[in-house]
């Protein structure tokens, strides 16, 4: 079946989510911070991540925007910097506008070019991903921007995946879904999209009951693909 619609996660596949911790590094001042950024960098992550996903179980939903909070106060505590507001609010403040991988701009403007529909589909609140595009200048070459605030529940929940087809009234089959999150990646495989998940760590893939259909190392293949499906 022909790719109609192309459909994007947000944090760590558009949008770079270590840049706000290494841009904090290099800012005078935070000397400290400097010596602990990747560490922070990776627990706040994995900390959102978990927070999400316990959420989810728990029937206990909250915006991404406190998620975000949360893992970053945990990772901040668990690296000792726990109490430094003036380093909390710009790693904040930097959250707000990632900067996006390289090549996103001309990959989405291809897709565009070629007459698919384009969106974000992510756990990010409206507010937080409207900054996020903004900041990054990518609007135009997207049709929408889906958030779960909407249903009320953290991927991997199907409800989220659902989002595509209402919005686009297309089948599963005709979209193409992309994601450096192997587990988003294998849990949108499972529901039916066709998958792409950008592995730019080059990590083994998730054993969940789905796997993603097409590995890339970036996202400059993507508009080949959706050609070529
Ligand atoms: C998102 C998270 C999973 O954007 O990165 O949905």
């Amino acid at each position: 079946m022909p790719i109609t619609t192309c459909i994007f996660d947000a944090y760590g596949t558009l949008f770079d989510v270590a840049a706000a911790a290494r841009q904090a590094a290099q800012e005078p001042g935070l000397d400290r911070f400097a010596a602990h950024w990747p560490a922070i960098a990776e627990k706040w992550r994995l900390k959102q991540l978990q927070y999400t996903w316990l959420r989810a179980v728990m029937g206990a939903h909250t915006d991404f925007w406190t998620v975000t909070q949360d893992g970053l106060d945990w990772a901040l505590e668990a690296e000792g910097l726990a109490g430094d507001t003036a380093l909390r609010e710009r790693l904040l403040q930097l959250y707000r506008e990632l900067a996006p991988y390289p090549e996103v701009p001309g990959m989405l403007s291809s897709l565009k070019e070629a007459g698919r529909a384009t969106a974000i589909l992510s756990n990010g609140e409206p507010g937080m991903l409207d900054a996020a595009v903004r900041s990054a200048g990518i609007g135009a070459c997207l049709d929408d921007i889906l958030s779960v605030e909407s249903v009320g529940i953290f991927k991997p929940a199907p409800e989220v995946y659902d989002m595509v087809g209402a919005r686009f009234g297309c089948p599963p089959g005709a979209v193409l879904f992309v994601s450096s999150n192997g587990w988003d990646a294998s849990a949108a495989a499972g529901y039916g999209f066709v998958t792409a998940w950008v592995n730019r760590a080059g990590e083994p893939v998730d054993r969940l009951p789905a796997r993603p259909h097409h590995v890339l190392d970036d996202l400059s293949g993507i508009p080949d693909l959706a050609a070529r499906l």
